[in-house]
């Protein structure tokens, strides 16, 4: 079980980060981006898998690499952030995940991710309205985004909006959730994002 004290500190930590940001005009987290994880140019481009070490990764931090030409984002959810998303349910277009695209079976669940690793949220990046790349916001209840706002995925681009796990709002031009890759874990604090590891 986390320390809830310990992360409600970490989660003061990045709303403070978020609004001193936030004063410039730009409410956004920096998202570290690995591209010393990632295998050669060549590989990548191949589409080859790509493996990320994520022990180090910061309770509620988001990391981003690239997978075939896209940005994959990898989340490292508190209990806090996890606790809170159903009751976001009654708000959302596909709650359940019923739209099979967007994700594999095995992440056909709550939490949209491998089962017993419900922390670690794997999405592409790109919005499902247009393309665009939404922005982490996982503070809560920020001035712009409203006092329901638990965490999440705002689109600068057309304003769609999306939960800590990726799933879509209603009254938002985008009409799916984000996509969750193909990925699977080779141990304890490596994903391999682009396979699944023979448990399809
Ligand atoms: S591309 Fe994201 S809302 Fe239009």
């Amino acid at each position: 079980m986390v320390d809830t004290g310990v992360d409600k500190n970490r989660r003061r930590v990045l709303i403070a980060a978020t609004s001193v940001v936030g004063a410039a005009g730009v409410a956004a987290i920096a998202t570290p981006f690995l591209s010393s994880w990632s295998p050669s140019a060549r590989a990548l481009a191949a589409g080859a898998p790509v493996e990320v070490p994520v022990g180090k990764v910061e309770p509620g931090q988001q990391i981003r690499v690239i997978w075939r030409g896209k940005p994959v984002w990898i989340v490292n959810r508190t209990e806090e952030m996890l606790a809170g998303l159903p009751s976001n349910d009654g708000n959302l277009k596909d709650p359940n995940s019923d739209d099979i695209k967007q994700q594999p079976e095995y992440a056909k669940n709550p939490a949209r991710t491998r089962e017993g690793k419900e922390k670690y949220l794997v999405l592409v990046g790109i919005c499902t309205h247009l393309g665009c790349s939404p922005t982490y916001r996982p503070e809560l209840s920020p001035a712009d985004l409203g006092a329901d706002w638990k965490g999440g995925w705002y689109c600068p681009c057309h304003g769609s909006r999306f939960d800590l796990a990726g799933r879509v709002f209603k009254n938002v031009p985008a009409g799916a959730n984000l996509q969750v890759p193909p990925y699977y874990f080779k141990d304890d604090n490596t994903v391999l994002i682009g396979e699944d590891g023979g448990k399809a």
